[in-house]
Formats: C-alpha cells, sequence, structure tokens
C-alpha cells in the first residue's frame, strides 16, 4: 500500500523541532510522495531545502497563495516568474481567492491566480486551487479558460455535489483531507457520489488535522486516517483507496506513464 500526500506544507517552521521524525512517521504510515504547495517568497528557500533532502519523495511547486497577496503582489509574482523560468516544479501553487480571512484585496487575488493560470497553461503544469468560501467564484473564472490542458486539485475541497461535479467537468481533481473525518462536514456523502478516479489524498499539514487529532498540528502520517475514512464511505478496501488516489496524483503531476 502506498499513499501520496498531495498537499502538506512541511517546511512549515511548526515542524522545525521533530521534521525528520515526522517525515520517518509518515512513511511508516503509508505514505511515500509528498507534495508541497508554496506559499510566497519567504517558504521558497526552506520549501527547496526540503525537497533537495528528499529527492523522489519531496516534489516542490511553484506559486503565490492568495492569502499572501497585497500591495506587493506584483513582485511577489515576479518572483515566481523567475523560478518558473529557472527550473522545473511539479505543479503551479498554491493559487486561488480566499474569502474567508480578509476581502481586501479580491481584485488583486484575482489578477494573481489568472496570471498564475496563464503561466500553468505556457510551462503545460497543473495548478492546485485553495478556494476558500471562493469555489462558484474560482469556478466563473476557470470556465471561458477550460482547454485539455488545464488540470489540477480543487484542494481542501468542502463543496457540494454541484460543485463537485462543475470541477470534475473542468477536468479537475479533488482534493480530500481531514474535513472528511469531521462529523457533520457533510464532505462524506459528497464524496460517496463521486468516482474514485477523481479523488486525490492531502493533510494540509500543519493545517486540518483529522479526527481525533482536530485543532492540533497536523501531520502526514495522519493521512492514513483520511484514507481509512474515505474507504468507509466508499465502500472499498484501503488497498483501493491508496491505489486509485496514489496513481490520480502521479498521473496530474506526471511522475508516471
Ligand atoms: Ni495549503
Amino acid at each position: 500500500m502506498y499513499l501520496t500526500d498531495t498537499h502538506a506544507h512541511l517546511y512549515s517552521e511548526q515542524f522545525d523541532d521533530d521534521r525528520e521524525e515526522m517525515l520517518a512517521r509518515a512513511i511508516a504510515a503509508g505514505v511515500q510522495a509528498f507534495f508541497l504547495p508554496n506559499v510566497d517568497k519567504d517558504t521558497i528557500e526552506p520549501m527547496l531545502a526540503l525537497e533537495a533532502a528528499h529527492p523522489g519523495v519531496c516534489y516542490a511547486m511553484m506559486g503565490l497563495h492568495p492569502c499572501s497577496v497585497n500591495e506587493t503582489y506584483l513582485e511577489e509574482l515576479a518572483i515566481v516568474r523567475q523560478w518558473l523560468e529557472r527550473r522545473t516544479f511539479c505543479a503551479i501553487g498554491e493559487i486561488g481567492i480566499d474569502l474567508y480571512w480578509d476581502k481586501t484585496h479580491v481584485a488583486a487575488q484575482e489578477a494573481a491566480f489568472l496570471k498564475q493560470v496563464e503561466w500553468a497553461l505556457e510551462f503545460d503544469l497543473p495548478v492546485i486551487i485553495h478556494s476558500r468560501e471562493s469555489t462558484d467564484h474560482l469556478l466563473g473564472l476557470l470556465a471561458p479558460l477550460r482547454r485539455e490542458r488545464l488540470r489540477g486539485i480543487f484542494h481542501c475541497f468542502t463543496g457540494d455535489r454541484r460543485q463537485a461535479e462543475q470541477v470534475i467537468e473542468l477536468g479537475f481533481l479533488l482534493g480530500i483531507g481531514g474535513v472528511l473525518t469531521f462529523k457533520n462536514s457533510g464532505l462524506d456523502a459528497v464524496t460517496k457520489q463521486i468516482g474514485l478516479e477523481y479523488l486525490v489524498l492531502e493533510t494540509d499539514a500543519p493545517y486540518l488535522a483529522p479526527t481525533p487529532h482536530r485543532g492540533k498540528r497536523n501531520e502526514s502520517a495522519y493521512l492514513l486516517r483520511v484514507a481509512e475514512k474515505l474507504a468507509e464511505v466508499k465502500g472499498v478496501s484501503l488497498d483501493t483507496v491508496s491505489q486509485i488516489t496514489s496513481q490520480n496524483a502521479g498521473r496530474l503531476f506526471g511522475l508516471q506513464g
């Protein structure tokens, strides 16, 4: 069995005291690949250092997170662009719109998102999308851009069935994380209706720890809890969940086939 954590901020300073032990626990739990979303210029160095320390295990993305979009976002975007020209990344992310924390910079968030989607098409990379309280907004922005090579993940998907179907229709996958294990999230009823071929697993560590670790620091070893819950919801084996979701991730990030 092997699991793929498609979204984990393992370079976060929250892991500074035990990063290697945390990774060892995840690998012992069956997680064999970790995809690291970038946030902004300050996370690039620790992210690339972690990737360099674990080649073929940790994979870096490049992008500007919507919560880091502010008055200086054009300078941030210029740095993203320089990195995209300098080396290959597995994806552009995480990018998107966040209407939960701060609505001050919505127009700039939208501009930064669209620019980075344009670069994803130029560099033929998937996009990893942060859609907090903005799923319909983002679906509306992406619909006119729909084409064969536009692909990616709606990370930490928590929407309803209609939104799930629209994401799939657009050619994207749904990133399923710890929220699936929360009581009354409703995400179990939605994922039950969606084919496994459209789902990937993620932790979003150090955030969004699954039950029974809810509210505490999340880590990639807990991906197993999400996988077990998904197997229960879908009425399939843990092996089936791990195999299909890892294949989906591998195909999206260009690691196989
Ligand atoms: Ni994230």
